[in-house]
């Protein structure tokens, strides 16, 4: 029998663009971080409260205003670091006195596991992805999910189930998405369990080997082609 693990993903649709909003928290310790708040500040923070989470801090995945336009309005109950990518694009940059710019590679700890801050630009120039590996146990389960997995990935706009974020916006570029998706998410553990930025999907998260035969923006090898689709 597999034992349950202590990081729990909380997912929440929220919004007229089908966003979701995720909370990652430490079911030992109630820590926890918001991932992209925005639509309904108030909801977020009753949800939290619900739990008892002792939010530490809201991770975001980009800038784009349906990702982001929660921050301020929670941040009215709550004096908690926002963290984004230092390389988004100024024209992206939430506007708040709490910002803290974040760069590739940096880890955020929550106890019994780090939360990984993977920089996957092609969407926006700061698009992140958040990677985590529970520590021994595999099982994982919020209120309406249940999954078994070793490591989930929260995607953003990077990459959806069966399809990946836009590259034609301000800020976006297909070529590097190509490589955020070749060198960066094909490369985690196939175990990966995938949660995107919006519900596009049947589903509300799917494991990476499953996505790499159905998903056609993993399907290609050549820069050419992924083009051709994306654009
Ligand atoms: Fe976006």
């Amino acid at each position: 029998m597999q034992e349950k693990s202590p990081l729990k993903i909380d997912q929440f649709e929220l919004g007229p663009m089908a966003n979701y909003i995720y909370f990652i928290s430490n079911e030992k310790t109630k820590d926890a971080y918001v991932v992209d708040p925005a639509w309904d500040s108030e909801f977020i923070y009753e949800q939290a409260q619900k739990q008892n989470l002792n939010l530490k801090g809201m991770l975001i995945t980009h800038g784009h205003p349906d990702h982001t336009n929660g921050i301020n309005a929670l941040l009215k109950h709550i004096d908690i670091p926002v963290y984004v990518s230092l390389d988004e694009a100024s024209f992206y940059k939430p506007i708040c006195e709490n910002i803290i710019d974040v760069k590739p590679g940096e880890s955020l700890t929550m106890g019994d596991f780090e939360i990984k801050l993977l920089h996957t630009p092609g969407h926006t120039p700061g698009s992140q992805c958040f990677y985590i590996e529970a520590p021994s146990q595999t099982y994982h389960a919020g209120d309406h999910l249940e999954f078994v997995s070793k490591s989930i990935v929260i995607s953003g706009d990077t990459l959806f189930l069966d399809g990946c974020g836009r590259c034609d916006l301000p800020g976006g570029n297909a070529e590097i998405m190509f490589d955020s998706i070749a060198n960066i998410l094909m490369k985690l553990p196939d175990e990966t369990v995938i949660f995107p930025g919006h519900n596009y999907h049947h589903q509300h998260c799917d494991c990476l080997s499953n996505q790499k035969k159905t998903n056609p923006y993993l399907q290609y090898d050549n820069l050419k082609q992924f083009i051709a689709k994306r654009m």
